[in-house]
């Protein structure tokens, strides 16, 4: 597509399409991050509705995505999954790698839980550990690709949007009680979303634990600030997937990525079921 900004009417045609196509009406939007889309497969009475089927909907070129829209309940709660999603690095623009969150809202949905795969970057952590996502670092947004670049569509928000709380504390509260009820242990901290697709060398680790970061990946960051602006409310979890190589003795790769996802989508799914129960 060769246009940079979806219009209004653009992503109506896309809700619409989804509308024909379901009865049933989501409240919450979850979107699986790489090797973690075997969530979808929990769900209740669903309607599956291929990304290829809709209009001007992005889809993924990355081994791991499945491609599709499952929409039905998990745990009586009405959902709309997204088994894979695209990112900047496929080459498309801001505003197409956010369409799906622009159709959520439009959707009516309340709720956005974005799930991704992420290098560890403190020292702490160890693949398969899940980290609440408690604030994040938008370097792409930094260097000139914030999503919000462009016409400001006040029928979804100002032109200046707050970030300072942009995970909600009500929804990190639900999932740390759902991380203990489950005895998972659930780390805390700071997503930086880069734009890949090469991973990062030392050097660029080291900068990023300096300047604040606990996990890094090539995704989120763009879909949270979309549905900020919004309104939409918003739970994080990073699925640590390698320990990012700090120091150059070890490789990283997208094999290993989706291995960890084996690890990982057990324990989020817990702690979604238990998110969506007390919701
Ligand atoms: N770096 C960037 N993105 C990632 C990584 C990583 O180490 N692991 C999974 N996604």
């Amino acid at each position: 597509m060769n246009q940079p900004f979806l219009t209004l009417a653009q992503i109506d045609e896309v809700a619409s399409s989804i509308r024909s196509r379901t009865n049933q009406q989501p409240r919450v939007g979850l979107i699986l991050g790489s090797g973690l889309g075997g969530l979808a497969d929990s769900v209740q009475n669903p309607d599956i509705i291929p990304y290829s089927d809709l209009p001007y909907w992005p889809i993924s070129t990355v081994f791991g995505h499945a491609g599709r829209l499952v929409i039905g309940t998990l745990e009586n709660q009405p959902i709309l999954v997204m088994q894979g999603r695209v990112h900047f690095y496929e080459g498309i623009s801001m505003s197409q790698v956010t369409l799906p969150v622009r159709v959520m809202q439009r959707l009516g949905i309340e709720i956005l839980m974005v799930t991704n795969a992420a290098g560890a970057i403190h020292p702490d952590y160890v693949p398969g550990d899940l980290m609440l996502i408690t604030d994040h670092l938008n370097f792409v947004g930094m260097a000139g690709f914030n999503p919000l670049i462009g016409p400001n569509m006040e029928e979804f928000g100002q032109r200046f949007p707050d970030m300072s709380q942009a995970y909600d504390r009500a929804l990190n509260e639900l999932a740390r009680k759902a991380a203990k009820e489950n005895n998972i242990h659930l780390q805390e901290g700071v997503y930086v979303g880069l734009s890949g697709p090469s991973f990062e060398t030392p050097a660029d680790l080291r900068f990023l634990r300096m300047a604040g970061a606990d996990a890094v990946g090539m995704s989120t960051v763009p879909e949270v600030t979309i549905a900020r602006h919004g309104n939409t409310r918003v739970l994080g979890i990073s699925g640590i997937s390698n320990k990012a190589n700090l120091d150059g003795n070890t490789l990283t790769t997208h094999e290993e990525v989706l291995e960890a996802g084996k690890m990982i989508t057990p324990k989020l799914e817990k702690i979604i079921s238990s998110v969506l129960r007390s919701l």
